[in-house]
């Protein structure tokens, strides 16, 4: 996004975001409706209760519809470089998103996040005591973190994780209130073996075993096929599509709130293939590596996942 087009959103923004909180209001005019009429002791309880399961109701609703880009920095940054990058991007009307630094930048970017979420790009699966060199989900929910990536292809392939790893890894972030993002995806061999769906399955099972479905209800998971990591070649939108579908329903077989979870897609997802690839009914947003170093693309993914212009 052009400084010209950042300017542009910051006209925009106080409308859509009153657009946004007035379709969200929804839920206060029912709440309006429920306090209606005199109070009768007998029910302002069982009221209240309603009241607080509407609202949050509408808000799972109104924050479901959106979609969510996550930038994943891997390995880069220094503090110049950050402060100018977090300080060209913010977060826009109608869609979530959030950036996942490298841990000694977590301090530096939670103060500078201007709407977005903060996230870590793995964590220890232990809680503390003698693992020299660990960070623990306790530690990156202090920082302020809401999202921690676990089970990257570039730590299951350089770093030794396995599936079970992964699974204990999405369990300690759930245990300290993050919101796991749970990588997945099939290599270009296993692709071509027709292998995608036993992959992921795989993977996916091993998370289950140790999160069961309730706690991969409260996850995220991203579809990240390997071949398309960092190499310029992005799953088409309907090769997405396919998967995710197919990610969907497995969710949905093995007792996840599938409907309501969102699956990213992962994999040199740039500001020219977004918005096909977020068109995509089972696509729910996207996890972005090397576009989310430059403010200008990664805003301009934000554009395309929020649907429209600003
Ligand atoms: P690229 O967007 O650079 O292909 O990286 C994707 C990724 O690995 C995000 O986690």
């Amino acid at each position: 996004m052009s400084e010209g087009a950042i300017l542009t959103y910051e006209k925009v923004a106080p409308k859509e975001r009153h657009s946004v909180s007035s379709a969200c209001g929804a839920g206060d005019v029912f709440i309006g409706f429920a306090l209606n009429g005199k109070r009768d002791d007998k029910s302002w309880r069982a009221r209240s209760v309603s009241c607080i399961i509407a609202r949050f109701l509408v808000g799972l609703i109104c924050s479901m519809a959106q979609k969510l880009v996550v930038g994943n920095w891997k390995l880069n940054g220094a503090f110049a470089t950050n402060e100018a990058l977090l300080g060209a991007c913010c977060a826009l009307p109608r869609v979530d998103a959030a950036v996942c630094v490298p841990f000694p930048y977590l301090a530096q970017a939670v103060s500078r996040l201007n709407g977005m979420a903060l996230g870590a790009q793995t964590v220890s699966e232990f809680q503390s005591g003698a693992y020299t060199g660990e960070v623990s989900a306790e530690m990156l929910a202090e920082m302020g973190c809401r999202y921690v990536i676990v089970g990257h292809s570039e730590r299951r392939a350089l770093f030794g994780e396995d599936d079970a790893t992964v699974g204990r890894k999405a369990a300690a972030a759930l245990r300290a209130g993050l919101v796991p993002i749970v990588c997945v995806g099939e290599t270009l061999a296993e692709r071509e073996a027709g292998q995608v769906m036993e992959v992921i399955g795989r993977q996916l099972g091993a998370v289950l075993d140790l999160i069961g479905a309730q706690g991969l209800s409260r996850s995220v998971v991203a579809y990240e096929p390997v071949w398309a990591i960092g190499t310029g070649r992005a799953a088409g939108a309907d090769e997405a599509q396919e998967v995710h579908g197919h990610i969907r329903r497995w969710l949905a077989e093995h007792g996840a709130s599938a409907a309501e979870m969102r699956i990213l897609y992962g994999g040199s997802v740039k500001a020219d293939n977004a918005a096909s690839l977020f068109g995509m009914p089972d696509v729910d947003g996207g996890l972005i590596g090397g576009a989310s170093l430059s403010a200008r693309d990664f805003m301009a993914i934000c554009q395309a996942a929020a649907g429209g212009n600003f």
